[in-house]
């Protein structure tokens, strides 16, 4: 991708709630097995909050984490995007909440909504603030308390998601530095919007005692609908991208997936021929968190020893709408 300023990340923040929710305490609530939700999602656990606790509040958290590991003020700060499909209210959006907390006086921001491709498409919006010569420093967070939305008397939906954020610092580069973002496809296929929705609460079904009684605020999923594409189409982004950069997957260092299913995981990364070595995977600890899987899934990466400064790294997603994100980068942080 050309452009005559570089975007790089230079630095990365995770939160996730203390309190565990485990496949066991599962059990006890729903018709369902630990061994089931292991074998057919690859999940053991998720973090969830306490009551009360919101997006902009597991934001903050990564948030504040850059801007310490940075050594930066606050109110360098220029922008926020957040990628979120579960913001602390309809409005204002998180960005505002989020800017108002940390102090960013002077910075502006907005909310993205992408569901679980919402990391990488706030990622990239941020990244053409810094690549035009907007901005010098951007905050992309994804974030979601996917528990605010999710009936737990669902099994097919209660068992895949948990609560959790991740950020990144978004910065010009210098015109040699090679650890820069490098090239991104971002696709939606709107006709896949009834696959994985929340029907009431916007304007279309705007709240009411018969929404609420027909539970329709909640997460509502054709498992298998979402299954297919997403298996289909995160190896398909992956390859493109790969392909027009002239890589193919065993020249990455880092493969870094969305987390919706194990199997989701392990067949895109089997089509694009990347080792199980170079692959993250960290559903097990955190289930689907939505905007925050990537993030926390580069936060794995790094307590791990795997993610180092000039790693080529690859990031793919899928998620409502369908939405679709692919993004190629030399990670820049230390
Ligand atoms: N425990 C036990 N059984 C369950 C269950 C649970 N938690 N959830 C569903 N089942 C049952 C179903 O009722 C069905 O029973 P039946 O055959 O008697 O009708 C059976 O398991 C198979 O259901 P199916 O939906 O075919 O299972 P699956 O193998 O497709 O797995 C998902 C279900 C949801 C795990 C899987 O479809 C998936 O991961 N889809 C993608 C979801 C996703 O990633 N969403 C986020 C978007 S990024």
């Amino acid at each position: 991708m050309k452009s005559l300023i570089g975007a790089k990340i230079t630095a990365l923040g995770t939160y996730v709630p203390p309190k565990l929710l485990t496949n066991a305490d599962l059990e006890k609530m729903v018709d369902t097995t630990s061994q089931w939700i292991t074998e057919r999602t690859g999940i053991k656990q998720r973090h969830i909050v306490e009551k009360g606790v919101a997006t902009s509040d597991l934001a903050v958290e990564a948030c504040k984490q850059i801007l310490e590991k940075r050594g930066i003020a606050p109110t360098e700060i220029e922008a926020i995007v957040v990628g979120t499909v579960t913001p602390d209210m309809l409005f204002p959006s998180t960005a505002c909440l989020i800017q108002d907390r940390l102090g960013c006086k002077g910075a502006w921001g907005f909310d993205v909504s992408a569901a679980c491709s919402a990391f990488l498409y706030a990622l990239q919006t941020a990244a053409q603030f810094v690549r035009t010569g907007a901005h010098k420093k951007v905050l992309a967070i994804g974030a979601d308390v996917m528990s605010s939305i999710i009936n737990y008397e669902d099994r097919a939906t209660c068992i895949i998601f948990g609560d959790g954020a991740g950020a990144v610092l978004i910065e010009a580069a210098d015109p040699e530095d090679p650890n820069i973002m490098l090239d991104f496809i971002h696709e939606v296929d709107g006709s896949g919007g009834c696959s994985l929705y929340m029907p009431a609460g916007g304007s279309k079904r705007p709240a009411s005692h018969e929404t609420v009684d027909k539970k329709m605020h909640y997460v509502h999923q054709d498992g298998q609908a979402v299954f297919k594409y997403a298996v289909k189409k995160m190896a398909e982004a992956s390859e493109t991208l790969l392909k027009r950069n002239g890589l193919t997957g065993k020249d990455i260092d880092l493969f870094v997936p969305h987390q919706a299913n194990r199997r989701i995981i392990m067949s895109a990364a089997e089509r694009l021929g990347m080792p199980e070595e170079r692959i993250i995977i960290n559903i097990g600890e955190y289930g689907n968190t939505t905007a925050g899987t990537i993030p926390l899934a580069l936060g794995s990466a790094r307590e791990q020893g795997r993610l180092k400064k000039g790693d080529l790294v690859l990031m793919a997603s899928v998620g409502a709408g369908f939405t679709v994100g692919a993004t190629l980068l030399k990670w820049g942080a230390d």
